[in-house]
């Protein structure tokens, strides 16, 4: 009777180890078998209650039980422990023959792609790049220019002020100056960058990019102007018969002046960016002899630049940083 009870509690206790899956299965019929009332214990406890003459020998029965299912929990535990690793390395398996995900490139700005562009043609035209701060002071941005204390002209340009005497520079020109106060003539530079003014509409925006343009050297005449921004113009638009109007204007820094008028394909005159003769007094300012050299300045803006030749039109989209129509300059020059 007892030696059939053990036996069927062994069997019992094997099936149902062979039968777990996960080590908190393996835990619960740990204790069943050999938790405090498990019932490998209770047997256990049973040992000193069985009459002397066969205790010793159901004893022994018992702990050989014990000793079995221990060999057996064991094994399963190891059995187990190796299932879930076999698993879990199949689980991460990485199949090197996939093809790669790819790796998504952002686009060059079309104001970038603009500015690159214009750069190149000023650079065949032999002039190199320049540039210089945008927190600029009273003098450069405008005194040096030739633009005198209480001048109506200061009023135009809607100056953003940082300190005293310190302005968000309102265009590039001040760059001419920082750079002929550096070097001597023969001068042949261009300088983009950023420029700021208290003005936000559907056209303006308070920080937009100009290019500058000045060329210093002997002889230099309004005929050499005309004839390196018609060059540029028609290079830029790629249309060899875009025709240009110079219009007299006025700025503080230039006599003559004049603004420049390319003709749409509707027929319009659109002003595109400003241009004249240094000033006698600018040239001073630069230390310049004027009565030796003679130059040309242009300053034009290169968001609208941008906006003409791929046809934007607004300017909002120039600064919004939409990733749709960003992504139709993909693959532009
Ligand atoms: N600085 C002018 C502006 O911001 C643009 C400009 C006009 C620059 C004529 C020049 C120039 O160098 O000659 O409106």
């Amino acid at each position: 009777m007892e030696q059939q009870q053990l036996a069927i509690v062994l069997e019992q206790g094997l099936a149902e180890l062979s039968s777990t899956k996960t080590i908190p299965e393996l835990e619960q019929v740990k204790s069943r078998y050999l938790g405090k009332s498990g019932q490998i214990s209770s047997l256990m406890q049973q040992i000193k209650s069985i009459a002397p003459e066969s205790r010793k020998d159901f004893g022994a029965k018992v702990n050989a039980l014990k000793n079995e299912f221990e060999i057996a929990l064991d094994e399963r535990k190891k059995h187990i422990i190796q299932l879930e690793m076999e698993q879990s390395l199949l689980n991460e398996t990485i199949d090197v023959t996939l093809s790669g995900r790819g790796i998504s490139l952002g686009t060059l700005h079309p104001v970038t792609l603009s500015l690159q562009r214009m750069i190149r043609i000023f650079n065949t035209l032999g002039f190199s790049v320049q540039d210089g701060p945008e927190i600029e002071t009273d003098y450069y941005n405008f005194e040096a220019l030739n633009f005198p204390q209480n001048h109506p002209a200061r009023a135009m340009q809607d100056t953003f002020f940082t300190e005293k005497l310190s302005v968000l520079r309102t265009h590039t020109s001040p760059i001419q100056i920082r750079f002929a106060e550096a070097n001597p003539p023969p001068i042949k530079i261009i300088a983009p960058g950023r420029v700021y003014r208290v003005d936000m509409d559907r056209t303006h925006s308070p920080m937009f990019h100009q290019l500058e343009g000045l060329w210093i050297d002997k002889d230099i005449s309004f005929a050499n102007l005309k004839g390196v921004l018609i060059q540029f113009l028609r290079t830029f638009f790629a249309k060899e018969d875009l025709q240009v109007r110079f219009r007299a204007s006025f700025f503080p820094f230039t006599e003559p002046s004049a603004e420049i008028d390319i003709m749409d394909d509707n027929g319009r005159w659109l002003e595109v960016a400003g241009c004249g003769m240094v000033h006698p007094n600018v040239l001073k300012s630069m230390n310049i002899d004027s009565k030796i050299y003679t130059g040309f300045a242009f300053g034009l803006g290169i968001d609208r630049f941008t906006m003409l030749r791929y046809n934007i039109n607004d300017l909002r989209l120039i600064f919004d940083n939409e990733l749709d129509f960003l992504e139709q300059f993909r693959g532009q020059a």
